[in-house]
């Protein structure tokens, strides 16, 4: 069962169409949300974040926070979705293609669930990553439809037989093509500073929680790659990967190459928030 526009239906009788903007311009904002028994993950947090980007593309909520809340848990119940993903995307509506606001049209709301395993193994294992250019624009921290870069350097990761990019502005870390990274050097915590140049990831903010509580230094600086390759431990956090282990670099092994210490403690304080 998906919700599309102002009802719940099944997916093979939704009509999408093509004057849809998020179409023409990608222009539409969403949110992913994991469900860990049931319930909505951090719920507060992504419809806060889903409220900031609609105000600053200048786009109106077609509900308010507290219905679009509703609606999507009505579709977790709807689904009987345990563990798994909730997807909502608003699009400023239908308009014949013209590159202004349209003045008639209505937001358009679509929102589904996935079942979706937590990767246990990807957790447990680590994976590797490649470096690549961050050509993305400079509101990176707004979760708009607009993500053909981040799909071009996912593709070039797999390319590559490997799982992620890093991604980096003339050397300086970023973030990565759907999570955000940090990593541990002498016991400190560093993770890219949460403005323009990288989304507010809800899985970093709940990381740096869990860290300032273990009483581990955190410093939200900027870190060049270089710096990457000499660090002791490196891992990705989003709602998707939770906290993965980065354990080689453009073929360079990280710290010892395996899990660390600080990532595994992280890993256990993380679980412990859902369940
Ligand atoms: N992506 N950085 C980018 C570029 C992202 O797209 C995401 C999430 C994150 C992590 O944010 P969070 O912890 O709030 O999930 C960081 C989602 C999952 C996606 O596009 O599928």
């Amino acid at each position: 069962m998906y919700f599309y526009k102002n009802e719940f239906m099944n997916k093979a009788d939704i009509q999408l169409s093509p004057d849809d903007r998020g179409y023409y311009f990608g222009d539409g904002i969403y949110e992913v949300f994991r469900v860990y028994q049931g319930k909505l993950y951090e719920q507060d947090a992504h419809m806060q974040r889903l409220q900031r980007t609609a105000s600053e593309v200048r786009l109106t909520l077609p509900f308010t926070i507290e219905k679009i809340g509703q609606i999507l848990t009505e579709l977790v119940a709807k689904n009987k979705l345990i563990d798994g993903t909730v997807y909502l995307q608003i699009t400023r509506g239908e308009a014949p293609r013209a590159h202004p606001f349209p003045t008639q049209a209505e937001p358009i709301m679509l929102a589904y669930c996935t079942e979706v395993p937590r990767p246990t193994a990807t957790i447990h294992n680590g994976i590797k990553a490649i470096t690549f250019a961050d050509i993305r624009w400079l509101r990176c921290d707004l979760k708009t439809l607009n993500l053909l870069p981040n799909v071009m350097a996912k593709q070039a990761a797999l390319d590559n037989n490997v799982q992620e990019v890093v991604l980096h502005r003339e050397g300086t870390v970023t973030e990565c093509s759907a999570s955000n990274l940090m990593i541990i050097k002498d016991g400190v915590l560093y993770t890219h500073p949460a403005n323009h140049l990288i989304l507010h990831g809800i899985t970093r903010a709940v990381v740096l929680r869990l860290a300032r509580g273990l009483e581990m230094p955190v410093k939200e600086e900027a870190f060049t790659t270089g710096q990457l390759m000499e660090a002791d431990e490196a891992f990705i956090s989003g709602t998707t990967v939770e906290i993965t282990p980065i354990l080689e670099v453009d073929g360079r092994k990280i710290g010892a190459g395996t899990p660390g210490a600080y990532t595994r403690k992280l890993q256990e304080e993380f679980v412990r928030t859902f369940s």
